[in-house]
């Protein structure tokens, strides 16, 4: 079973002129020192700028998240075509031993299950989901809208992954930025989404947005705080039934079985991209 697709735009929420992600600004968060321009220099960790609006964060549903995730959703929230692309990322990305945070994590692992792993960490908003996680040695839960410190040590972690989650976060500069902070130097974030949501849990910039701006947003989460490599981007849309799709991919979609979600991850690295 699957979260909602996407749904049409309710007339009220046609994009407004103001754009969502506004020209560069200065924060007042964690961490962040005024900066007039993404080229000032702020320390290495902080946040240069603002990338949301106030409409950008905001949901349709206003009540907690908590509250939302209170009961277990045991569901896969997209396609094994989807999970398929990821677990190969991560095996190509993430070498064997490395110590992991699974960010805004729920039951299942996208991890591959051949490579072992040293720590991994699950973090979610609820803990029985957690718990049934194969692959987390610990877990944690945190409504990361209410409040973004991580209690995990600085420079801590060689891998901070993040699937199918980072719409429904309403102050994404103060969370990549403890992103950076537990990375290791040289430690990589993988955040793929694909254009399923909980749409009423979507922020406005995520709603309204297209599969180009996501991509554009993922990307100024990474690029508001000093320090992140220049994102890369992956990308891999389903054949629409093609020359190139085999009949069994055409058969299997007719059934809904695999191969329909669109695949996107944006990439960056603490400081450096090692060799
Ligand atoms: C669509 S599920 C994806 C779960 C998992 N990453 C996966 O690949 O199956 C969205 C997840 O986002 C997390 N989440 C949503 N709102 C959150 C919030 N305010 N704070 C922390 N986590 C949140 C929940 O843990 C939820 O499991």
């Amino acid at each position: 079973m699957f979260c909602a697709p996407p749904q049409p735009l309710h007339p009220s929420l046609r994009p407004r002129p103001r754009p969502l992600w506004p020209a560069p600004r200065c924060s007042n968060s964690n961490e962040a020192q005024p900066s007039p321009s993404p080229s000032s220099a702020a320390a290495a960790g902080g946040i240069r700028r603002l990338v949301l609006t106030p409409e950008g964060r905001a949901k349709l549903d206003p009540r907690p998240d908590r509250d939302f995730y209170a009961f277990p959703r045991l569901v896969t929230h997209v396609d094994d075509g989807f999970i398929a692309t990821l677990t190969d990322l991560y095996r190509e990305r993430l070498r064997a031993g490395c110590d992991v945070l699974d960010l805004m994590s729920s039951w299942v692992s996208h991890l591959p299950p051949e490579v072992q792993f040293g720590r991994v960490v699950g973090h979610g908003l609820n803990a029985q989901e957690l718990a049934r996680n194969p692959r987390l040695d610990y877990y944690f839960v945190k409504d990361l809208n209410k409040e973004q410190q991580l209690e995990l040590e600085g420079s801590s972690f060689d891998a901070v992954l993040c699937t199918v989650s980072v719409q429904y976060l309403q102050s994404p500069e103060k969370v990549f930025a403890e992103i950076f902070r537990v990375l290791k130097p040289g430690g990589v974030c993988i955040v793929s989404f694909s254009n399923r949501m909980f749409y009423e849990k979507a922020i406005g910039a995520w709603r309204e947005g297209t599969a180009y701006s996501r991509v554009q947003l993922v990307t100024q989460y990474f690029q508001c705080v000093e320090g992140f490599t220049q994102p890369e981007m992956i990308r891999k849309l389903p054949s629409a039934g093609g020359s190139s799709a085999s009949p069994l991919d055409a058969v299997m979609r007719l059934f809904g079985v695999a191969g329909s979600d669109p695949f996107y991850a944006v990439i960056s690295y603490r400081n450096f991209r090692p060799m």
